[in-house]
């Protein structure tokens, strides 16, 4: 087992460049923001499927907001409750995977911890549907999903909206919030699985994560699904110093520089997965013409098959031309 502690000084400066998002890796090669990317298409606004997501997805997070504020003063947290909440938001969409398209969407999306951890709940429990988990376990891991960030309620709030980049004791001070966490819940009639989930949803495979500093196979398999889904949600949402990236850029970001972080299986299953969500969609292309997903190569999830007007174009022979942003 490495320690956090045994990291030198290079290596932990360059874990804060990257942590730009107060606790998250968000590699600056996707800081930069796409101007059109939050517009929102007046069809979707007239779309009921999408009126009645954003509906629930607010009552979702008052429940989420009401669980948070009141961990101190009761005895336990209500698993039938947030968990409903998270399976009424999707009740509504026919083809469910459609929750990622939808939350790339949201209005006037709360910058803050909760929103956050309500689109990883949702991320978490669409991701246990791919991997196959029982019911049971399902609950148990959207449960670990809206509640990994609990710990966040226990820091400055001015702290973690800081846009600029942060000192090494602020970053110390940061990654404090997954032990807060389970400090939170550690008394709390919650299955282990949870609460190791939150506690240790920051390690790193190889060894260079925290609070521990575990490697593969000692982090627990909630822990590791919920580091996919935290930083995809961290990548694709948008912050208060930057607006959010185009899932492709994101996922072409997985795959070339933060493989080596995540559990490769788990990994694998989440890029193959998440990709097929946006076949249908419509995106922007880097030569500013628009184009429609119509098939996804899974040897090469980030150069899909599109359609130019009624032309079909395969991107992953267009080395140049490549998804900008969602439209
Ligand atoms: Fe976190």
């Amino acid at each position: 087992m490495s320690s956090i502690q045994n990291k030198n000084i290079k290596d932990l400066s360059k874990d804060r460049e990257q942590v730009k998002d107060a606790e998250l890796n968000i590699p600056k090669a996707l800081s930069k923001s796409f101007e059109n990317d939050i517009n929102i298409d007046k069809n979707l606004k007239e779309n009921l499927e999408y009126v009645l997501f954003t509906q629930n997805y607010k009552i979702a997070l008052e429940i989420l907001k009401k669980q948070f504020f009141s961990i101190n003063s009761i005895s336990k947290i209500d698993k039938d409750l947030l968990y409903n909440s998270v399976l009424k938001i999707i009740e509504n969409i026919e083809y469910k995977n459609k929750v990622f398209y939808y939350i790339c969407y949201l209005e006037n999306a709360e910058l803050h911890t909760y929103t956050h951890c309500l689109n990883v709940g949702l991320i978490a429990h669409m991701f246990g549907i791919w991997l196959g988990i029982e019911e049971e376990e399902l609950k148990n891991l959207t449960i670990t999903g809206l509640l990994h960030d609990i710990g966040k309620i226990k820091l400055d709030i001015n702290l973690l909206n800081k846009r600029e980049t942060l000192t090494e004791e602020e970053f110390e001070y940061i990654k404090t919030h997954s032990y807060l966490g389970y400090n939170l819940l550690e008394n709390l009639p919650l299955s282990d699985d949870i609460k190791y989930g939150v506690l240790m949803h920051h390690e790193k495979i190889n060894g260079y994560g925290y609070p521990i500093g575990l490697m593969e196979d000692r982090i627990p398999k909630f822990a590791k699904i919920i580091a996919i889904c935290d930083m995809y949600d961290a990548m694709t949402s948008p912050r208060l110093y930057r607006q959010k990236n185009c899932p492709f850029s994101v996922i072409r970001e997985f795959e070339q520089n933060i493989y080596e972080i995540l559990d490769a299986n788990l990994l694998l299953s989440f890029l193959q997965n998440i990709a097929y969500v946006y076949i249908g969609c419509d995106v922007m292309l880097s030569n500013n013409e628009v184009a429609e997903i119509v098939y996804i190569n899974p040897k090469n999830i980030t150069k899909p098959i599109i359609k130019i007007n009624d032309e079909i174009v395969d991107l992953s022979k267009n080395k140049d031309l490549d998804i900008v942003y969602l439209i």
